[in-house]
């Protein structure tokens, strides 16, 4: 009752704002792709064909200082919940189908937020949040609608992984979607939504994209619009992207037919570095998906809006998180995060290029892989610049990997690593030089503010599989009921 009668105040008083202001709060959508590299944009790369994208980004605002985690479940939970995975549980790996591993239920998502503030909400594509208990799932978290599926990765067209099928409408299967590339069903149920949003409220879209993560399928139009590229890895990853692009052109015509740009911020980011292993690439960064070197952690992104941002068309080098779009889009919303988050709001960064809000931030602290990797701009005397601190092994990918020629696997990097690490971002951003040895004082100074950072870790919540999940306990579809 006291949260209710608190939501009806703010309701209330925002209603009041806007009548007064006779402004909404702008319409968001946050498009999420999957697994794209630093390298796979057009906008980083010319030999990307990428126009949709690169526009969108040319006249906004081009991020070349955002952080995502290494890998999915983790960076998806920091945008839904603000919180560092480290803080929820969720550091180790991502939720594997039949393992138990969700959001934790007492953790407000984003959307629940915006739906007090009278926001329509809806999510489209892959969710990989937890689905072992219905109350994990997106229609329980806040969401008005769902349509997409709740494991990691599955086929393209027969939406089938692992012997089960994984496609959903709100919460029934949809077998209908069966042989359908999923960039155009998701392209389709966007401007869908777009087109039928009642204007009296403000639209909240969550687009988190199956592309361009394995497995490595695209119409072949897409495909050929790369005939140069000799590697096939390569060649259908880049169609992937250029899928993607044609999608995301298709959602943004929908957004002006239907007049929602007029007010409106959208938000582009990958999830991770790019699979170097999978078609990927993230030159000139160091390592890749999986790593927390920067190829894994330094995602591709921009916002874009017509009418909210005070400087556009440049690229913004303001230090921001994946956990800081929470408390950014609930202020632009009209809300305020509960004390404790581990993001910050950068709206005046986004918007008038002020400076970050952030110094520091902690890339993960993994408990079961034992790494774990922070970042503090030491802006004291002496200015030592922006440093990071790699504690274990950084991951299974080190290296910088060119431009795969060849069909060729990137192998597994066995090698014993120093125990510490340190870098000069300021001077070193493809962390080539480890300063460990030559700054003592720095290196104790870093691990200290690791183990400050540690003290408030929740340890990692990865159970082993559990055959409960097996989808032929549940009719040959991946389904909750087991946890
Ligand atoms: C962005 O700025 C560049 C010059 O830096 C200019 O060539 C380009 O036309 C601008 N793009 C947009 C969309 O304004
Ligand atoms: C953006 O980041 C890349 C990769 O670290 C770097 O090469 C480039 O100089 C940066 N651009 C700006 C404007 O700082
Ligand atoms: C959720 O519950 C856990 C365990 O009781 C607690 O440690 C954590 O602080 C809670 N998180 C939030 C955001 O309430
Ligand atoms: C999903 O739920 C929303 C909100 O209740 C509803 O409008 C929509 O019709 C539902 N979709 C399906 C396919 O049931
Ligand atoms: C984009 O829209 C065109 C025209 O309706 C359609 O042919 C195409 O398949 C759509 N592409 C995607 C990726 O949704
Ligand atoms: C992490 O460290 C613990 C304790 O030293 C060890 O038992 C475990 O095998 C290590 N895990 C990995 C993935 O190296
Ligand atoms: C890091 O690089 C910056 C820029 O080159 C430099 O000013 C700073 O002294 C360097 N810090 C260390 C510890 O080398």
């Amino acid at each position: 009752m006291e949260r209710l009668v608190a939501s009806l105040a703010v309701a209330w008083s925002l209603w009041v704002v806007s009548a007064v202001s006779g402004v909404q709060p702008p319409h968001i959508v946050f498009i999420v792709a999957d697994d794209l590299g630093w390298n796979d944009v057009g906008f980083h790369n010319p030999e990307m064909i990428t126009p949709n994208i690169d526009s969108l980004a040319r006249q906004g605002v081009i991020l070349n200082s955002s952080y995502v985690q290494p890998v999915c479940s983790p960076s998806r939970n920091c945008f839904m919940t603000g919180y560092y995975p480290y803080h929820t549980g969720l550091q180790h790996k991502v939720i594997q189908s039949s393992i138990p591993g969700y959001v934790p239920a007492n953790v407000t998502m984003l959307p629940q937020k915006l739906k007090e503030l009278g926001y329509a909400t809806h999510a489209v594509g892959k969710w990989h949040l937890g689905f072992c208990n219905w109350k994990y799932t997106p229609t329980m978290r806040g969401f008005d609608s769902f349509l997409g599926y709740y494991t990691g990765a599955e086929d393209y067209y027969t939406h089938a992984r692992g012997g089960g099928f994984d496609f959903r409408s709100n919460k029934t299967v949809a077998r209908s979607y069966s042989g359908f590339y999923s960039a155009m069903t998701f392209a389709t149920r966007a401007e869908e939504i777009i087109r039928t949003h009642d204007k009296t409220k403000p639209l909240y879209l969550y687009l988190p994209y199956q592309s361009v993560h394995e497995p490595l399928q695209v119409p072949q139009r897409f495909e050929d619009m790369y005939k140069s590229i000799e590697t096939t890895q390569r060649r259908t990853y880049c169609g992937m992207v250029s899928a993607l692009d044609e999608a995301i052109g298709n959602i943004t015509q929908a957004l002006r037919d239907s007049g929602l740009v007029d007010n409106l911020l959208l938000v582009f980011t990958t999830d991770n570095g790019g699979p170097t292993y999978a078609g990927s690439n993230n030159l000139p960064l160091r390592g890749g998906k999986k790593t927390l070197w920067e190829g894994g952690t330094k995602g591709t992104a921009f916002v874009y809006s017509k009418t909210l941002l005070q400087k556009l068309n440049y690229t913004n080098t303001g230090m921001i998180h994946a956990v800081d779009w929470f408390p950014t889009i609930l202020h632009l919303a009209g809300g305020r995060p509960d004390p404790g988050l581990d993001g910050v709001n950068q709206w005046d960064m986004l918007s008038r290029n002020s400076p970050s809000k952030r110094k520091e931030f902690v890339y993960n602290i993994d408990d079961l892989a034992n790494n774990s990797a922070i970042r503090y701009i030491c802006v004291g005397s002496p200015r030592y610049g922006d440093l990071k601190l790699i504690h274990g092994k950084p991951g299974p990918y080190n290296d910088w990997y060119p431009l795969p020629r060849l069909d060729e696997d990137i192998q597994v990097d066995k090698k014993k690593w120093p125990l510490y690490q340190l870098y000069n971002i300021t001077a070193d951003p493809t962390e080539r030089h480890d300063l460990a040895t030559e700054f003592p004082d720095l290196l104790a100074s870093m691990k200290q503010r690791l183990e400050g950072w540690r003290q408030s870790m929740v340890p990692a919540h990865y159970p082993p599989e559990d055959p409960k999940a097996n989808p032929q306990n549940w009719g040959g579809v991946w389904s909750p009921g087991w946890c």
